[in-house]
């Protein structure tokens, strides 16, 4: 028997990452959305200004996405993801490589970033051991890094609140310095000019631990869900080079980055760096459908295929993995980004969004404004005593106002859809003005 007091109590879902008593309080309900808008329960229109939650880089409802899952449901819901196959996935597989830097020639499909995550985490622990280096136990992140929710991704990420109530994590893991240095780099339009020799951090952990004894290092080439940390010119370069010299795999986390958010197809087109393993989700299926890929280089593939041809060469997988609704949704997704050119479209609209959002400098408990692409992130002083207070008081009044923002802390990040149009971004820009100067 169900306790159920009302049609739709709240009380039943623990919502994910949300002050749960806060919001039954006082819920914020999307009902419907299409293109660059939300509709409220209460019938209202609001701009997104945060593609989901850096997802929808096609904007919401769009047709042929919308068409393709339709279709897939009534021809082929599901097969099985294990000793079985199915075209699409295949297909889906030899898009993502169309599109990706060159040398990234094999996916292995998921369901999230934070499985992405774990799933590269152990190619590249399982590649050192299939190439006789079994010592390199080791996994390198970074402060302030968000890998997802998982036991790996925790480990290796940089968030204390996402770390400490979940035990001693894995072991074996040690963290480089983030980036951000207010003191020396606020208001940086692009890359910010300090910094670059905390890359050299890594030298200091490789010396600590000894090479031999690590897999690999893992990053976001800009930092996101923290607060949209961006790497001075040369830094992720310069991990490429002590890693590659090191014989250390080095992962781009790209669940952010990838699919159009900085300009280019990926954050490693944006900085001329090449991964041993790119970590995806997101933007893959524009958020409409669960799906993760991460893609792996040759030399990393075909060192698994060895051995007798009846044996499963890595034992990792998903009941999910490549599952047909998502491969569809993801085929035509990625035809959406084709046929309207949104995988670069960020780098044409990149200066009028960081003009329009570095008007905002001066306006009250505003600290810094950074930008790179269609990413932005404005950061307010914290009110003394209670930090996220200020920012969140931020979220709810834009959200009151029509403009959906996301925060952080005490930050405000920003990340439309692609197809986000010029008047949008004045919209948004203009409506955070009116907020900040009412904000306690
Ligand atoms: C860089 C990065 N990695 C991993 C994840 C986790 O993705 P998911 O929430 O799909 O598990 C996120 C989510 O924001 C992310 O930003």
């Amino acid at each position: 028997m169900s306790n159920r007091t009302v049609p739709n109590d709240l009380s039943a879902f623990w919502m994910p990452f949300t002050a749960n008593r806060q919001f039954k309080k006082a819920p914020r309900m999307f009902v419907a959305a299409k293109d660059m808008y939300y509709t409220t329960a209460d019938g209202r229109q609001v701009l997104d200004g945060t593609a989901g939650l850096w997802c929808v880089n096609a904007g919401h409802c769009r047709p042929k996405i919308v068409e393709a899952i339709q279709n897939q449901a009534a021809e082929l819901d599901y097969a099985p993801a294990f000793q079985m196959g199915h075209p699409k996935a295949f297909e889906l597989a030899n898009r993502i490589v169309d599109i990706a830097p060159e040398g990234l020639n094999h996916v292995l499909f998921t369901n999230s970033g934070s499985e992405s995550v774990e799933t590269a985490l152990k190619v590249a622990l399982a590649y050192q051991r299939v190439k006789g280096e079994g010592a390199r136990t080791r996994l390198i992140g970074r402060e302030r890094a968000y890998h997802g929710v998982n036991f790996g991704g925790i480990s290796v990420g940089g968030i204390v609140t996402n770390r400490k109530m979940f035990g001693t994590l894995l072991t074996g893991v040690d963290h480089m310095p983030h980036t951000h240095n207010l003191s020396k780099n606020a208001f940086s339009k692009g890359l910010p000019q300090h910094g670059v020799e905390l890359a050299d951090e890594l030298e200091r952990i490789i010396t600590l631990h000894d090479a031999s004894t690590i897999a690999a290092v893992i990053v976001e080439p800009v930092a996101g869900s923290t607060g949209v940390l961006i790497p001075p010119p040369g830094y992720l370069q310069r991990l490429r080079e002590i890693t590659k010299k090191h014989g250390i795999l080095l992962i781009f986390d790209e669940v952010i980055t990838g699919y159009g958010r900085l300009g280019t197809p990926f954050g490693a087109d944006y900085f001329g760096v090449t991964p041993d393993i790119m970590v995806t989700a997101k933007g893959l299926t524009n958020g409409v459908i669960p799906m993760g890929a991460v893609l792996v280089s040759s030399e990393i593939h075909d060192a698994f295929m060895t051995g007798p041809e009846h044996v499963i060469e890595f034992f990792h997988g998903y009941t999910y993995s490549g599952n047909p609704i998502a491969s569809a949704a993801g085929l035509a997704t990625l035809e959406t980004y084709k046929d309207e050119g949104l995988l670069t479209r960020g780098a044409e609209l990149a200066p009028y969004f960081e003009q329009a959002l570095h008007s905002l400098k001066g306006e009250r408990h505003v600290i810094d404004i950074r930008n790179i692409g269609l990413v932005g992130a404005i950061e307010l002083e914290s009110i003394p005593g209670a930090p996220t207070k200020r920012a969140f008081a931020a979220f709810v009044k834009a959200f009151e106002q029509g403009v959906l923002i996301r925060t952080t802390g005490d930050i405000i990040a920003l990340s439309p859809p692609l197809i986000v149009e010029k008047q949008h971004i004045d919209t948004i820009v203009e409506t955070l003005r009116g907020i900040l100067k009412t904000l306690e």
